[in-house]
């Protein structure tokens, strides 16, 4: 039987190419996120399926391609939209695509991070709506960047990568993150290693780069916002859920904080409609990771776990090959 790989919605198209070269694809060109009945239909009917963070890949989706879905390859760094675990009790490969992403993600946070601080989204429509005079001292007045404080709320690779850019800008530089242990946390000075609550605290700017876990749902609602300084900011390039997006809301409204920028939602697509009144956030539609180079990284990392799964070899960036039982 040919082997046969289903693309749940348009990816760059060398990750599709490479994928030809080995077995036949589908691509779902109607571009949208595919219904439960259609990913079960699609996992029970392919050899692989090439993932993206739109679809939900629970444990009914993995038990409908139990006799034939070898490969989930989702096309994200983040994988809380699979369930792994119900993938490795049924025999399910998942790769995700770390690394490739990372520079561009922390290119990203800087770019939110600057933006709110200077005011650059909210400048912009106010010169568009033609209410833009004349020169004023008073005008758009915003907050430095150099030589403040930023605080990482997780220091994996991403949140380096935005840590080793802000030497550049003379900050102090300390993070939050209980999965490093003492010994790496040393090696990664000038970094300062600090408990959550001294992050918020401290920090000017604190910049959430933690995968959602159960353990970091709301790991920043509305008593972490109220411990933050009143002229602090807080960007979220991970994922939504990680902050309570209402509390945020309340935050902002009630200007215990000083601003936000968000590039993810608690419930995506869907924003906190509250947010849209604001003044005092940046908002971006979950495009951190979006150049043209890394998307087609992306897709095509994705292609190898994918060609990998199915000629037996393990998939270079599988997240469960040491679980897998072969069938
Ligand atoms: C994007 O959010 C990713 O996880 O790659």
């Amino acid at each position: 039987m040919a082997l046969e790989a289903y693309v749940t919605r348009v990816i760059p198209q060398p990750g599709i190419d490479l994928l030809r070269e080995h077995m036949n694809v589908t691509v779902n060109d109607g571009d949208r996120p595919l219904t439960a009945d259609e990913l079960k239909e699609y996992a029970s009917s392919h050899d692989a399926l090439v993932t993206l963070l739109t679809d939900w890949i629970d444990r009914d989706v993995l038990e409908a391609g139990r006799d034939r879905l070898k490969i989930v390859a989702n096309v994200a760094v983040g994988y809380d939209n699979v369930d792994v675990d119900a993938a490795s009790e049924l025999g399910i490969l998942v790769s995700n695509t770390p690394g490739v992403l990372t520079e561009t993600t922390a290119d990203f946070a800087w770019a939110l991070l600057m933006g709110i601080a200077r005011r650059t989204a909210e400048a912009q429509a106010f010169l568009r709506a033609g209410k833009f005079e004349g020169w004023g001292i008073m005008m758009m007045l915003g907050e430095d960047i150099h030589g403040k404080t930023l605080g990482l709320a997780g220091f994996g690779r991403i949140g380096r990568a935005v840590a080793k850019r802000a030497s550049g800008f003379d900050m102090t530089v300390q993070y939050y993150d209980p999965v490093i242990s003492e010994e790496e946390a040393g090696s990664l000075l000038p970094a300062r290693q600090v408990d959550l609550g001294t992050l918020l605290r401290t920090s000017d700017f604190v910049s959430v780069h933690t995968p959602l876990t159960p353990e970091t749902k709301h790991l920043i609602g509305a008593s972490e916002l109220a411990s933050m300084k009143p002229s602090a900011y807080l960007i979220n390039t991970s994922r939504g859920p990680v902050l309570d997006e209402s509390a945020l809301a309340d935050a902002l409204s009630a200007h215990t904080i000083r601003g936000a920028a968000l590039d993810v939602f608690e419930h995506e697509p869907s924003v906190e409609p509250r947010l849209f009144g604001l003044d005092n956030v940046l908002i971006t539609p979950h495009i951190a990771s979006a150049t043209v180079a890394t998307r087609t990284h992306m897709a095509t990392m994705a292609a190898q776990n994918v060609i990998a799964a199915l000629s037996g070899e393990r998939p270079p960036t599988a997240l469960n090959a040491d679980e897998f039982r072969k069938r």
